[in-house]
């Protein structure tokens, strides 16, 4: 990895000034844990610009999750100092529907099944609600001309939207129906939590595939414990979480 910036020195990512900028996903010096007050985040500050793609890795247990998560406003967790600032807007006291409105998205370690819930009722549904109501909505096929070449992108018949969301999906389309739901709410910020723990080469190139052909500029912070997927998706800064703090950040693993 070159050109390491230890934590606290002066860089784009630790700066003592804070600009409240358009176009940015921006962690202002955030302290977070548990209701039951075990502290996880001890003062995160990353600043993520619409186009960038960032890498966060670290060692298991370090808070990366729990900055995902954080992020997207999961009640168990709580804020105790700082804030998050999505185009200018705090986001930080927000629901997570209000936060995805904002232009946040995540893509989690482990998606759940609901059962019930049809896949693609619930990503057509999503999307037409975080459009700009003036927006006309998807109907069922309009949805459906614009799943189908993303679900084959991703190696995915189009049925899988058919079936009930994860449920009974392989490890590896569970970490695909993430991309796929991505794909189709085109988010300002995507947060993708470990998308390719659990992938086999095909499903991994599947996802760089369907991520590097998203056209349009979008913040990308991508959590992973393997560099197998930097191969594919490549990040102009990786950043190190031990202990919920960055420690080091740097511009690239060469
Ligand atoms: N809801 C919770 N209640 C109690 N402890 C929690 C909770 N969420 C996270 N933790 C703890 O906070 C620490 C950080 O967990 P987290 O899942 O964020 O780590 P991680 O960096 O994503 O690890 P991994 O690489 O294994 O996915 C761990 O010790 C974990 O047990
Ligand atoms: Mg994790």
């Amino acid at each position: 990895m070159s050109n390491w910036i230890k934590n606290g020195e002066k860089s784009r990512q630790n700066t003592s000034f804070i600009f409240i900028m358009k176009d940015t996903l921006e962690i202002i010096d955030l302290h977070a844990g548990t209701k039951e007050g075990k502290e996880i985040l001890r003062g995160v500050s990353l600043k993520i610009k619409k186009g960038e793609i960032h890498a966060i890795m670290g060692p298991n247990g370090g808070g990366k999750s729990t900055l995902a998560q954080v992020l997207m406003g999961h009640p168990d967790y709580v804020v105790t100092k700082g804030k998050i600032v999505v185009n200018g807007v705090d986001i930080t006291a927000m629901t997570p529907d209000q936060r995805a409105k904002q232009g946040l998205f995540l893509g989690f370690q482990y998606p759940v099944e609901i059962t019930g819930v049809n896949f693609g009722n619930f990503l057509r549904m999503a999307v037409n609600e975080i459009h700009d109501p003036k927006v006309k909505k998807l109907s069922p096929i309009a949805f459906r001309n614009q799943v189908e070449p993303i679900a084959k992108t991703l190696g995915f018949s189009e049925d899988i939207v058919k079936r009930f969301l994860n449920q009974g999906f392989s490890g590896g389309e569970k970490k695909k129906a993430e991309i796929l739901q991505l794909s189709m709410l085109k988010p300002d910020f995507a947060i993708l939590d470990e998308p390719d723990s659990g992938l086999d080469v095909d499903a991994l190139r599947y996802i760089g595939s369907a991520i590097n052909s998203l056209d349009y500029p979008f913040g990308l912070l991508l959590i992973t414990h393997y560099q197998r997927i930097l191969h594919y998706i490549k990040p102009q800064f990786v950043h190190i979480v031990v202990k919920g703090k960055i420690v080091k950040s740097g511009d690239s693993l060469s």
